[in-house]
C-alpha cells in the first residue's frame, strides 16, 4: 500500500485536487491522506468545494493563512514537516503555485519524500510574481512532473528538467466535463441573477499584481467599468478584491459585484456568457473549455496556447484576429486517471 499526502490549500488546488482523488480512490493499492493548509478558509472559498466536489474531509487541517508571504510559507512549512514526521508517506502531492505549494515541496524534499507536482512546467517568465517563485522551485524539486500542456514540457526542458516528466493533460478539463453534466441539473445561477445566455460577461480579478497597487486596481476597474456599459458585466468578488476595493475606494460603474460562486455555479455561469475578463490563470482555459472567448486582465500568461488558437488575447495587446481554432493539449478528460498511473509505475 503506498501512502499519498495531498497537500492543497487554495480554491483552485480543491478543484485539480477532486480530479486526482477520485481516480486515487478506484485503487486499492493507494491511500491518499489530505492536508488542508487553511490558506483559504471562508466557507464560499474552500468548505463548499469539499462538499460540491465530493472530497475527502482532510485528515489534517493547519488552519495557517493571511500574514506576509514568508511568515505564510514559513509556517506552513513547520507544520507540514510535522505531518510528514507522523504520516511518513511514500509521496508528497502538490497542486499549482501557491504558497501551500512551495511550502509542502519544500517540507516533503527536506524529509527526503519524493514529491509529484500536478501543473508543472508553467512558466509566465516574470518572477516578481510570487506564484513564478512558487512553481520554479516546486519543480526543481519534484520527482514526478506532471505537465497539462507541451509548452510546459519544454519549459521544464529548458531548465534542464527532464526526468519524470509526463504530459497528461490538464486535471481542470477533467473537472469541466464532469461538471458540465451536472450544472443542467444543479446550478439556477442564471435564473438567480436574471441573466439570458450569452448577454454578459463574466469578470475576475484576485491576484496581488492586480490587487496591490491602488493606481493598477483603479486601472483595471476602469476598463472593466467601460466594458460594463456594453453588456452586464458579472464579478464575482475575492475576499482580497473586495478588501483592495475597498482601500482605493475604485470606482465599480455598473459592474454587477456578487460573493464567490460554488464550482458548478461558475460552470454554468461561465458557460453561458458571451466574453471572459480575468487575472485568473484558470478561469483563461475554463473559458476556452467552453468556447468562450477571453481577455487577460495581466502582461503575461502561462497559457500561451489559449492566445495562439485565437480564445484569448492580453488586455495590453490589440485584438486578436488570430482564426479560433481548437487546442489539442489538454487531453481528452483523462488527466487524472494518468497521473495516478503514473504514480503506480513510479513504485
Ligand atoms: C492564492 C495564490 C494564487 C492563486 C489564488 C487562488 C499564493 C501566493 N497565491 O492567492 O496563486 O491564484 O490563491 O485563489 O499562494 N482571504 C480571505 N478568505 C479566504 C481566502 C483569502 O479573507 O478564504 C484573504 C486572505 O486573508 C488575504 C487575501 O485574501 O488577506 C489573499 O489571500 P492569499 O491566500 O494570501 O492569496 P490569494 O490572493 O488567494
Amino acid at each position: 500500500m503506498l501512502a499519498i499526502l495531498t497537500v492543497i490549500g487554495t480554491r483552485p488546488q480543491f478543484i485539480k485536487a477532486a480530479a486526482v482523488s477520485q481516480a486515487l480512490r478506484t485503487r486499492s493499492n493507494l491511500r491518499e491522506i489530505i492536508v488542508h493548509t487553511g490558506q483559504h478558509f471562508d466557507d464560499d472559498m474552500s468548505r463548499q468545494f469539499f462538499d460540491e466536489l465530493d472530497i475527502p474531509t482532510p485528515t489534517y487541517s493547519l488552519d495557517i493563512h493571511g500574514g506576509a508571504h514568508g511568515e505564510m510559507t514559513g509556517r506552513m512549512l513547520q507544520e507540514i514537516e510535522l505531518v510528514i514526521g507522523k504520516v511518513r508517506p511514500d509521496l508528497v502531492l502538490v497542486y499549482g503555485d501557491t504558497n501551500s505549494t512551495v511550502a509542502a515541496a519544500l517540507a516533503a524534499a527536506k524529509m527526503r519524500v519524493p514529491v509529484a507536482h500536478v501543473e508543472a512546467g508553467l512558466r509566465s517568465f516574470d518572477r516578481s510574481m510570487p506564484e513564478e517563485v512558487n512553481r520554479i522551485v516546486t519543480d526543481h524539486i519534484s520527482g514526478l512532473l506532471f505537465c497539462p500542456t507541451r509548452a510546459a514540457v519544454a519549459n521544464l526542458r529548458r531548465e534542464g528538467i527532464v526526468a519524470g516528466v509526463t504530459h497528461v493533460g490538464d486535471v481542470m478539463y477533467d473537472m469541466t466535463q464532469r461538471a458540465a453534466a451536472l450544472v443542467k441539473q444543479k446550478s439556477r445561477i442564471l435564473e438567480r441573477l436574471a441573466l439570458r445566455p450569452n448577454s454578459y460577461a463574466v469578470a475576475t480579478v484576485h491576484r496581488a499584481e492586480s490587487t496591490d497597487e491602488p493606481d493598477k486596481l483603479a486601472r483595471i476597474f476602469m476598463w472593466l467599468a467601460e466594458r460594463a456599459v456594453e453588456r452586464p458585466v458579472i464579478m464575482p468578488l475575492h475576499p482580497r478584491t473586495r478588501l483592495a476595493m475597498e482601500r482605493a475606494a475604485v470606482n465599480t460603474g455598473a459592474l454587477r459585484m456578487i460573493d464567490p460562486l460554488g464550482y458548478l455555479d461558475m460552470t454554468a455561469l461561465v458557460q453561458n456568457a458571451a466574453a471572459v475578463y480575468t487575472d485568473s490563470g484558470g478561469l483563461q482555459k475554463e473559458a476556452y473549455f467552453h468556447r468562450v472567448p477571453c481577455i487577460t486582465l495581466r502582461t503575461t500568461t502561462e497559457w500561451v496556447e489559449t492566445v495562439e488558437a485565437g480564445w484569448n488575447r492580453l488586455w495590453t495587446e490589440p485584438p486578436n484576429d488570430t482564426p479560433r481554432r481548437e487546442i489539442d493539449d489538454y487531453g481528452d478528460g483523462l488527466a487524472a486517471l494518468r497521473i495516478v498511473e503514473a504514480i503506480e509505475s513510479a513504485r
